[in-house]
Protein backbone atom coordinates (compact mmCIF):
# COMPACT_ATOMS: atom_id res chain seq x y z
CA UNK A 1 0.00 0.00 0.00
CA UNK A 2 2.83 2.56 1.23
CA UNK A 3 4.50 1.34 -2.39
CA UNK A 4 1.58 2.14 -4.36
CA UNK A 5 0.68 5.66 -2.97
CA UNK A 6 4.54 6.81 -3.44
CA UNK A 7 4.68 5.97 -7.14
CA UNK A 8 1.14 7.71 -7.20
CA UNK A 9 2.54 10.49 -6.15
CA UNK A 10 5.74 10.22 -8.05
CA UNK A 11 3.60 9.94 -10.79
CA UNK A 12 1.79 13.36 -10.24
CA UNK A 13 5.21 14.93 -9.67
CA UNK A 14 6.78 13.99 -12.98
CA UNK A 15 3.57 14.57 -14.88
CA UNK A 16 2.93 18.04 -13.33
CA UNK A 17 6.82 18.77 -14.30
CA UNK A 18 6.84 17.89 -17.87
CA UNK A 19 3.32 18.70 -19.21
CA UNK A 20 3.06 22.34 -16.87
CA UNK A 21 5.20 24.20 -19.14
CA UNK A 22 3.63 23.22 -22.00
CA UNK A 23 0.08 23.67 -21.02
CA UNK A 24 0.73 27.30 -19.00
CA UNK A 25 0.86 29.31 -22.70
CA UNK A 26 -2.09 28.12 -23.64
CA UNK A 27 -4.23 28.58 -20.32
CA UNK A 28 -7.18 30.78 -21.35
CA UNK A 29 -7.59 29.80 -25.09
CA UNK A 30 -9.12 26.05 -25.04
CA UNK A 31 -10.69 26.71 -28.09
CA UNK A 32 -8.41 28.29 -30.20
CA UNK A 33 -9.39 31.09 -32.87
CA UNK A 34 -12.50 32.17 -30.47
CA UNK A 35 -11.39 31.90 -27.40
CA UNK A 36 -8.93 35.40 -28.24
CA UNK A 37 -11.27 37.12 -31.06
CA UNK A 38 -14.13 37.79 -29.16
CA UNK A 39 -16.24 41.16 -28.94
CA UNK A 40 -15.28 43.56 -31.61
CA UNK A 41 -12.48 41.52 -32.62
CA UNK A 42 -14.08 38.81 -33.76
CA UNK A 43 -12.79 36.86 -36.85
CA UNK A 44 -15.59 38.70 -39.32
CA UNK A 45 -13.89 41.53 -37.87
CA UNK A 46 -10.40 41.07 -38.23
CA UNK A 47 -10.58 39.43 -42.08
CA UNK A 48 -12.59 42.97 -43.08
CA UNK A 49 -9.49 44.63 -42.31
CA UNK A 50 -8.06 42.29 -45.18
CA UNK A 51 -8.35 44.59 -48.55
CA UNK A 52 -10.70 42.45 -51.33
CA UNK A 53 -11.19 39.32 -48.19
CA UNK A 54 -14.68 38.01 -49.40
CA UNK A 55 -17.29 38.64 -45.93
CA UNK A 56 -17.53 35.00 -44.80
CA UNK A 57 -19.62 35.73 -42.00
CA UNK A 58 -22.70 33.84 -42.61
CA UNK A 59 -20.59 31.18 -44.81
CA UNK A 60 -18.47 29.45 -41.75
CA UNK A 61 -20.12 27.48 -38.75
CA UNK A 62 -17.00 26.22 -37.74
CA UNK A 63 -13.52 27.87 -37.03
CA UNK A 64 -10.76 27.95 -38.76
CA UNK A 65 -11.63 24.62 -40.42
CA UNK A 66 -14.71 26.31 -42.14
CA UNK A 67 -11.88 28.14 -43.54
CA UNK A 68 -10.82 25.49 -45.88
CA UNK A 69 -12.89 26.02 -48.31
CA UNK A 70 -11.56 28.54 -49.73
CA UNK A 71 -7.78 27.74 -48.04
CA UNK A 72 -6.96 24.34 -49.02
CA UNK A 73 -3.92 23.23 -50.83
CA UNK A 74 -4.22 23.73 -54.63
CA UNK A 75 -7.09 26.56 -54.21
CA UNK A 76 -6.78 29.30 -57.06
CA UNK A 77 -7.08 32.48 -55.39
CA UNK A 78 -6.27 31.75 -51.84
CA UNK A 79 -3.21 30.94 -49.68
CA UNK A 80 -3.62 27.51 -47.54
CA UNK A 81 -4.73 28.13 -44.30
CA UNK A 82 -1.26 27.43 -42.55
CA UNK A 83 -0.07 30.24 -44.57
CA UNK A 84 -2.76 33.04 -43.86
CA UNK A 85 -2.76 31.77 -40.17
CA UNK A 86 0.64 31.90 -39.62
CA UNK A 87 1.92 34.79 -41.57
CA UNK A 88 -0.98 36.91 -40.21
CA UNK A 89 0.19 35.83 -36.84
CA UNK A 90 3.77 36.34 -37.38
CA UNK A 91 4.33 32.19 -36.90
CA UNK A 92 6.88 30.83 -39.03
CA UNK A 93 5.75 28.61 -41.65
CA UNK A 94 5.42 24.42 -40.90
CA UNK A 95 7.63 22.94 -43.21
CA UNK A 96 7.79 18.81 -43.91
CA UNK A 97 10.16 18.70 -41.10
CA UNK A 98 8.70 20.30 -38.58
CA UNK A 99 7.81 17.50 -35.70
CA UNK A 100 5.60 17.69 -32.90
CA UNK A 101 8.25 18.54 -30.65
CA UNK A 102 8.68 21.66 -32.22
CA UNK A 103 5.17 22.87 -31.48
CA UNK A 104 5.20 24.60 -27.82
CA UNK A 105 4.81 27.31 -26.34
CA UNK A 106 2.77 30.16 -28.26
CA UNK A 107 2.05 27.50 -31.05
CA UNK A 108 -0.61 25.51 -28.27
CA UNK A 109 -2.69 29.02 -28.68
CA UNK A 110 -4.18 26.88 -31.69
CA UNK A 111 -2.90 23.56 -31.94
CA UNK A 112 -3.27 20.66 -29.83
CA UNK A 113 -0.32 18.23 -29.93
CA UNK A 114 0.44 14.32 -29.33
CA UNK A 115 4.27 13.13 -29.08
CA UNK A 116 3.42 12.33 -33.20
CA UNK A 117 0.86 14.47 -34.37
CA UNK A 118 -0.51 18.14 -34.62
CA UNK A 119 -3.70 19.25 -35.07
CA UNK A 120 -5.78 22.24 -35.26
CA UNK A 121 -8.19 23.38 -32.10
CA UNK A 122 -11.69 24.58 -33.43
CA UNK A 123 -14.84 25.62 -32.46
CA UNK A 124 -18.01 26.64 -33.38
CA UNK A 125 -18.69 30.14 -34.39
CA UNK A 126 -18.97 33.27 -31.92
CA UNK A 127 -20.84 35.84 -34.11
C1 LIG B 1 -3.60 33.87 -28.49
C2 LIG B 1 -4.59 34.72 -29.13
C3 LIG B 1 -4.95 34.47 -30.58
C4 LIG B 1 -5.35 33.29 -31.14
C5 LIG B 1 -5.50 31.92 -30.48
C6 LIG B 1 -5.66 33.59 -32.52
N1 LIG B 1 -5.44 34.91 -32.78
FE1 LIG B 1 -5.77 35.86 -34.53
N2 LIG B 1 -4.89 37.53 -33.84
C7 LIG B 1 -4.45 37.70 -32.54
C8 LIG B 1 -3.79 39.00 -32.44
C9 LIG B 1 -3.15 39.57 -31.19
C10 LIG B 1 -3.84 39.56 -33.73
C11 LIG B 1 -3.25 40.87 -34.19
C12 LIG B 1 -4.22 41.94 -33.99
C13 LIG B 1 -3.73 43.28 -34.50
O1 LIG B 1 -2.63 43.34 -35.07
O2 LIG B 1 -4.46 44.21 -34.36
C14 LIG B 1 -4.58 38.63 -34.58
C15 LIG B 1 -4.90 38.86 -35.90
C16 LIG B 1 -5.77 38.06 -36.65
C17 LIG B 1 -6.35 38.41 -37.94
C18 LIG B 1 -6.20 39.73 -38.65
C19 LIG B 1 -5.09 39.78 -39.66
C20 LIG B 1 -4.91 41.16 -40.28
O3 LIG B 1 -4.37 41.19 -41.39
O4 LIG B 1 -5.27 42.18 -39.67
C21 LIG B 1 -7.12 37.34 -38.33
C22 LIG B 1 -7.92 37.20 -39.61
C23 LIG B 1 -7.02 36.33 -37.30
N3 LIG B 1 -6.20 36.80 -36.29
C24 LIG B 1 -7.65 35.11 -37.33
C25 LIG B 1 -7.39 34.07 -36.43
C26 LIG B 1 -7.80 32.68 -36.61
C27 LIG B 1 -8.60 32.15 -37.76
C28 LIG B 1 -7.34 32.01 -35.52
C29 LIG B 1 -7.40 30.51 -35.24
C30 LIG B 1 -6.71 29.66 -36.20
C31 LIG B 1 -6.67 32.96 -34.65
N4 LIG B 1 -6.71 34.19 -35.24
C32 LIG B 1 -6.12 32.65 -33.41
C33 LIG B 1 -4.62 36.83 -31.49
C34 LIG B 1 -4.99 35.49 -31.63
C1 LIG C 1 -15.05 32.48 -50.10
C2 LIG C 1 -13.64 32.14 -50.02
C3 LIG C 1 -12.93 32.43 -48.72
C4 LIG C 1 -13.29 32.01 -47.46
C5 LIG C 1 -14.51 31.18 -47.05
C6 LIG C 1 -12.25 32.48 -46.57
N1 LIG C 1 -11.29 33.15 -47.27
FE1 LIG C 1 -9.57 34.02 -46.50
N2 LIG C 1 -9.00 34.61 -48.36
C7 LIG C 1 -9.71 34.35 -49.51
C8 LIG C 1 -8.97 34.91 -50.66
C9 LIG C 1 -9.40 34.82 -52.11
C10 LIG C 1 -7.79 35.50 -50.12
C11 LIG C 1 -6.69 36.23 -50.87
C12 LIG C 1 -7.07 37.68 -50.91
C13 LIG C 1 -6.08 38.49 -51.67
O1 LIG C 1 -4.88 38.17 -51.64
O2 LIG C 1 -6.50 39.49 -52.30
C14 LIG C 1 -7.85 35.31 -48.68
C15 LIG C 1 -6.88 35.78 -47.80
C16 LIG C 1 -6.89 35.55 -46.43
C17 LIG C 1 -5.92 36.03 -45.49
C18 LIG C 1 -4.72 36.90 -45.82
C19 LIG C 1 -3.46 36.09 -45.93
C20 LIG C 1 -2.23 36.96 -46.12
O3 LIG C 1 -1.16 36.40 -46.35
O4 LIG C 1 -2.34 38.20 -46.04
C21 LIG C 1 -6.28 35.58 -44.25
C22 LIG C 1 -5.56 35.80 -42.93
C23 LIG C 1 -7.51 34.81 -44.42
N3 LIG C 1 -7.86 34.83 -45.75
C24 LIG C 1 -8.17 34.18 -43.39
C25 LIG C 1 -9.40 33.53 -43.52
C26 LIG C 1 -10.11 32.93 -42.41
C27 LIG C 1 -9.64 32.92 -40.98
C28 LIG C 1 -11.26 32.40 -42.91
C29 LIG C 1 -12.36 31.69 -42.18
C30 LIG C 1 -12.99 32.43 -41.09
C31 LIG C 1 -11.27 32.66 -44.34
N4 LIG C 1 -10.12 33.36 -44.66
C32 LIG C 1 -12.26 32.25 -45.21
C33 LIG C 1 -10.92 33.68 -49.64
C34 LIG C 1 -11.65 33.13 -48.59
C1 LIG D 1 -2.79 31.69 -34.54
C2 LIG D 1 -2.95 30.26 -34.68
C3 LIG D 1 -1.73 29.42 -34.91
C4 LIG D 1 -0.55 29.43 -34.21
C5 LIG D 1 -0.15 30.30 -33.03
C6 LIG D 1 0.28 28.40 -34.82
N1 LIG D 1 -0.39 27.79 -35.83
FE1 LIG D 1 0.28 26.25 -36.94
N2 LIG D 1 -1.45 26.25 -38.04
C7 LIG D 1 -2.51 27.10 -37.83
C8 LIG D 1 -3.55 26.82 -38.80
C9 LIG D 1 -4.90 27.50 -38.90
C10 LIG D 1 -3.07 25.76 -39.60
C11 LIG D 1 -3.80 25.09 -40.78
C12 LIG D 1 -4.63 23.94 -40.26
C13 LIG D 1 -5.35 23.19 -41.36
O1 LIG D 1 -4.99 23.28 -42.52
O2 LIG D 1 -6.32 22.46 -41.02
C14 LIG D 1 -1.74 25.44 -39.11
C15 LIG D 1 -0.94 24.42 -39.63
C16 LIG D 1 0.25 24.02 -39.06
C17 LIG D 1 0.99 22.86 -39.49
C18 LIG D 1 0.58 21.89 -40.58
C19 LIG D 1 -0.27 20.84 -39.93
C20 LIG D 1 -0.93 19.95 -40.94
O3 LIG D 1 -1.63 19.01 -40.49
O4 LIG D 1 -0.85 20.21 -42.14
C21 LIG D 1 2.11 22.78 -38.70
C22 LIG D 1 3.20 21.71 -38.75
C23 LIG D 1 2.09 23.91 -37.80
N3 LIG D 1 0.92 24.63 -38.04
C24 LIG D 1 3.05 24.20 -36.87
C25 LIG D 1 3.02 25.29 -36.01
C26 LIG D 1 4.12 25.68 -35.12
C27 LIG D 1 5.45 24.93 -35.02
C28 LIG D 1 3.70 26.77 -34.43
C29 LIG D 1 4.45 27.60 -33.40
C30 LIG D 1 5.77 28.08 -33.79
C31 LIG D 1 2.34 27.08 -34.89
N4 LIG D 1 1.99 26.17 -35.85
C32 LIG D 1 1.58 28.12 -34.40
C33 LIG D 1 -2.62 28.04 -36.83
C34 LIG D 1 -1.63 28.37 -35.93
Amino acid sequence: MIMRRSFFAFAFVAIAAFVLPLTVAAQGVPKGCVSCHTGDRVVPKMLAKIPGHPNVANLIKSVPDGCLMCHKAGAPKAPTLMKAIHTVHHIPLATASTTAADVKGSCLNCHIVTDSTISIKKAPRNW
